[in-house]
């Protein structure tokens, strides 16, 4: 495995790679659910370049940027051994040469939900995802399901750039409790663990039947699990899912579930 530290580097290595790539950006602190991303892409392709960067656009001053969870050498190890060709370890001022600012729109897919809560969130990640496409060229790029909307804003980015890049969704990696995993999950202390292990099964269950009442039903029960403050739980019939946002002490969780098949 190659890795490259600046976007110098990047550029040299990438161009020693023929054919086609699948591409998958993350911003570290690597679980099994961004493994499972890596083995998605590397079916796809043969050549996998992989991408470490905690993203500042994204994250509002109030939010954890500074405190987000970071591991380099145990990231490129899990990388290597997934078989990853390339890892791209950009500095700021490869991906915002003109200084860090959110210069992308994103567009219909990032009104409401997340949006209503953060948002600076999706033009920090249209901005950094395009500039990394810019950058990288690849056939394929893969990402998460657990972000929905973000999966989502991502798509109609490539579509309505006419970019040719097919994007892949890859499913939810869950914990043996059904814990979407998410690298955050490292700030819950044990109790609350507990508590976050509720919410996968109250968006399973409201997306048996996904009514108004049935929501706002599923907001209590998160409430009465130990969730301090629910963001949302709202069903978007375009997209066939239930989602949900909720915090617990300092974490704020986010989970999803389509509504015919549990993930
Ligand atoms: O999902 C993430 O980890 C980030 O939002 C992404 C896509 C790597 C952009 O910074």
């Amino acid at each position: 495995m190659k890795t490259a530290h600046s976007l110098a580097e990047f550029t040299q290595m990438r161009s020693e790679i023929d054919g086609a790539t699948a591409f998958v950006p993350t911003m570290g602190a690597l679980h099994e659910g961004h493994l499972s991303l890596m083995r998605l892409a590397k079916e796809r392709c043969e050549s996998v370049i992989a991408s470490i960067y905690v993203n500042p656009t994204q994250f509002a001053p109030h939010e954890d940027f500074d405190s987000y969870p970071r591991d380099l050498e145990g990231d490129l190890a899990l990388l290597e051994n997934e078989g990853v060709d390339l890892v791209f370890l950009p500095s700021e001022a490869d991906i915002y040469p003109s200084g860090p600012a959110a210069r992308t729109k994103s567009g219909c897919a990032a009104e409401g939900l997340e949006s209503k809560f953060r948002p600076h969130f999706f033009d920090g990640v249209a901005t950094v995802v395009s500039r990394f496409f810019e950058i990288v060229k690849p056939a394929h790029a893969v990402f998460g399901e657990k972000d929905f909307q973000q999966l989502q804003v991502i798509r109609e980015m490539v579509e309505t750039g006419g970019l040719p890049i097919e994007i892949i969704g890859g499913p939810i990696a869950r914990d043996e409790h059904g814990l979407a995993l998410s690298s955050r999950n490292e700030y819950l202390s044990a109790e609350e663990l507990e508590i976050a292990r509720m919410l996968n099964q109250i968006v399973y269950k409201a997306a048996e039947n996904p009514t108004e009442d049935v929501l706002k039903e599923a907001q209590e029960m998160l409430l009465t699990a130990g969730f301090e403050r629910i963001n949302y739980v709202a069903y978007k019939p375009e997209w066939n899912r239930v989602l949900a946002a909720a915090w617990l002490g300092k974490t704020r969780l986010i989970d999803n579930c389509s509504i015919k098949k549990a993930d």
